[in-house]
C-alpha cells in the first residue's frame, strides 16, 4: 500500500500541510528541529493511534506562538491506495478529549482505523527494543498483533483495565492489613477475569513471535552479513512461576518449547488462575499483580547469548533493525490484510547517519524494493543513492513547518 495524499492541521510544528506523495522512496531533508520527525510521526499515529515518541497526546497539538489563539485540536488526513479502492482516513485529536475519526468521510470509532494504513517505523529510539525494560518489547508485540488483527485492540484494552482494577484491589487489601474473606472472594473473581484475558493476549503474542521468528533470523543475517544468528523467544512469567524455567537468561530453549502449549487459551487461563491463587499472600503484601501477560517478555539472543547485556552497540542496533525489518516482511506476506494489500509503508526516521556502510547498504537494498518508503535525514548526503526518489525540504518558519519539493 502507499499514501497518495497527506494533510495536517495543527499537528506538532505544522499549521497546515497538504502533500501529494508517490510510491517508492520519498525523502524529507532539513536541519535539526525543522519538523521531519513530526511529519512521519503523524503518519505513524494515523496507523497505530499512538506515537513512537510520546505516551500522551498533549504534545501533538500545535502549541501556538504567544498572541496567536491556541488551536483546539489537530487533524491528520491521508488517502491510502491499496486493493481496489483507496481509503481516506481522518483523525482529529482534540485537546483533553477523546479523538474523533472518519473513514471514507463517515464518522467511525478511532479504533476502526487500526489495520487500514499499515506502517513500520524504524527510528533511533528503537535501540530501546533491545536495551530497555520488557514493557517496550511487549508493546512491540502487541502493536504488531493489533496491526495483523485489529480486533485485538479491544482485548488489549480490556486486559489492561482488568489488570488495573485487580492491582487497585490488591493495594486496598494491603492497606487494610488483614484480608477479609469477602476480599479474598472478590479477588478470586478478578483472578478468573484476568487469567482469561491474559491467556488470550499471550496466545496472540505467541502467534506473532512464531510468525516473526524466521524473518528475524533472515533479516539479522542480511543486516549483519551473517556474522551471528538472531533468535527470539516468548518469555512467560507463568513458566518461571511454575518452576518449569529458570529465570536465568540461558533458558531460552525451554521457553521456545513451551510456546505451543501456552497457545491453548483455556489451559493457560487455568494455569494462570492457579498461579494467582498460590500468589495471593505475596500479591497482597506487595500490592501488585505478580504473574501474567504483563510480566512477560520477548527474549532476544545472538547465537547463545542474550542480546541485552552481552551484545555490542552495533549488534544491538542490527538487532533492533532486524526486528523492524522482520515486522515489515511479516506484514508484507500477510494475505488477510484489509484491502488485500498487507505491505506496510516503511518509515525510516533519521537512521542512515548512524549505520555503518554494510548495514546502510543492506537496509537500502530492502527499502528500495518497498512499495513506499518515507525517509528523513538532516543531511541529504546521508541518504543512500539506491533510495533516490522524490525529495522534499522541511523548514520551520514563523507560520509553522513548511515542506517544499527540491
Ligand atoms: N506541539 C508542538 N507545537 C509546536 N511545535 C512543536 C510541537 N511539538 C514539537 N514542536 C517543535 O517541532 C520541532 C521538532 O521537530 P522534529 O522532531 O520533527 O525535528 P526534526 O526535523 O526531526 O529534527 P532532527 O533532525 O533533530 O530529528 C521542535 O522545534 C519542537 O519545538
Ligand atoms: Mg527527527
Amino acid at each position: 500500500m502507499y499514501i497518495s495524499d497527506l494533510a495536517l492541521d495543527d499537528f506538532r510544528s505544522f499549521h497546515e500541510l497538504v502533500l501529494a506523495l508517490e510510491p517508492g522512496p520519498t525523502a524529507f531533508v532539513g536541519s535539526n528541529g525543522q519538523g521531519k520527525t513530526n511529519l512521519v510521526e503523524a503518519v505513524a499515529y494515523l496507523s497505530t493511534l499512538s506515537s513512537h515518541r510520546v505516551g500522551t497526546d498533549a504534545a501533538l497539538v500545535r502549541y501556538a506562538a504567544s498572541g496567536e489563539p491556541q488551536p483546539a485540536g489537530a487533524v491528520i488526513r491521508a488517502k491510502v491506495v491499496h486493493g481496489h479502492r483507496p481509503s481516506v482516513l481522518e483523525l482529529e485529536l482534540i485537546s483533553g478529549r477523546a479523538n474523533r475519526a472518519r473513514l471514507n468521510r463517515n464518522s467511525t470509532r478511532p479504533r476502526d482505523l487500526l489495520g487500514i494504513l499499515r506502517t513500520v517505523v524504524f527510528a533511533p529510539e528503537d535501540l530501546a527494543l533491545v536495551r530497555e525494560q520488557p514493557t517496550v518489547r511487549r508493546r512491540f508485540l502487541d502493536d504488531l498483533a493489533v496491526t495483523l488483527k485489529p480486533s485485538l485492540a479491544s482485548l488489549r484494552a480490556e486486559h489492561d483495565k482488568i489488570l488495573a482494577q485487580r492491582a487497585s484491589l490488591l493495594k486496598s487489601a494491603r492497606a487494610a492489613r488483614a484480608s477479609t474473606s469477602s476480599m479474598l472472594s472478590t479477588l478470586e473473581v478478578w483472578d478468573a477475569q484476568l487469567a482469561a484475558a491474559a491467556a488470550r493476549l499471550i496466545a496472540a503474542r505467541i502467534d506473532v513471535v512464531q510468525r516473526l521468528r524466521p524473518w528475524v533470523a533472515e533479516s539479522y543475517g542480511r543486516v549483519s552479513q551473517g556474522r551471528s544468528a538472531a533468535r527470539i523467544a516468548y518469555r512467560s512469567s507463568l513458566l518461571v512461576h511454575e518452576g518449569a524455567a529458570e529465570p536465568d537468561p540461558a533458558a531460552e530453549d525451554v521457553f521456545i518449547a513451551a510456546e505451543e502449549s501456552l497457545r491453548n487459551t483455556s489451559a493457560t487461563a487455568a494455569r494462570l488462575e492457579e498461579a494467582m491463587g498460590a500468589l495471593h499472600a505475596r500479591e497482597i503484601d506487595r500490592g501488585a499483580n505478580l504473574v501474567g501477560a504483563h510480566r512477560d517478555d520477548l527474549s532476544l539472543f545472538l547465537d547463545a547469548l542474550p542480546a541485552k547485556g552481552f551484545a555490542s552497540h552495533g549488534e544491538q542496533w542490527s538487532l533492533a533493525l532486524a526486528l523492524r525489518l522482520a515486522s515489515y516482511e511479516l506484514l508484507r506476506h500477510d494475505v488477510d490484510a484489509y484491502g488485500g494489500d498487507g505491505e506496510p509503508v516503511l518509515i525510516l526516521d533519521d537512521v542512515f547517519a548512524s549505520l555503518d556502510e554494510g548495514r546502510r547498504r543492506a537496509l537500502a537494498g530492502i527499502a528500495a524494493e518497498a512499495q513506499q518508503v518515507l525517509l528523513t535525514a538532516a543531511v541529504g548526503e546521508d541518504l543512500p543513492s539506491a533510495l533516490s526518489g522524490a525529495r522534499f525540504h522541511v523548514t520551520n518558519t514563523a507560520t509553522g513547518s513548511q515542506v517544499r519539493r527540491d
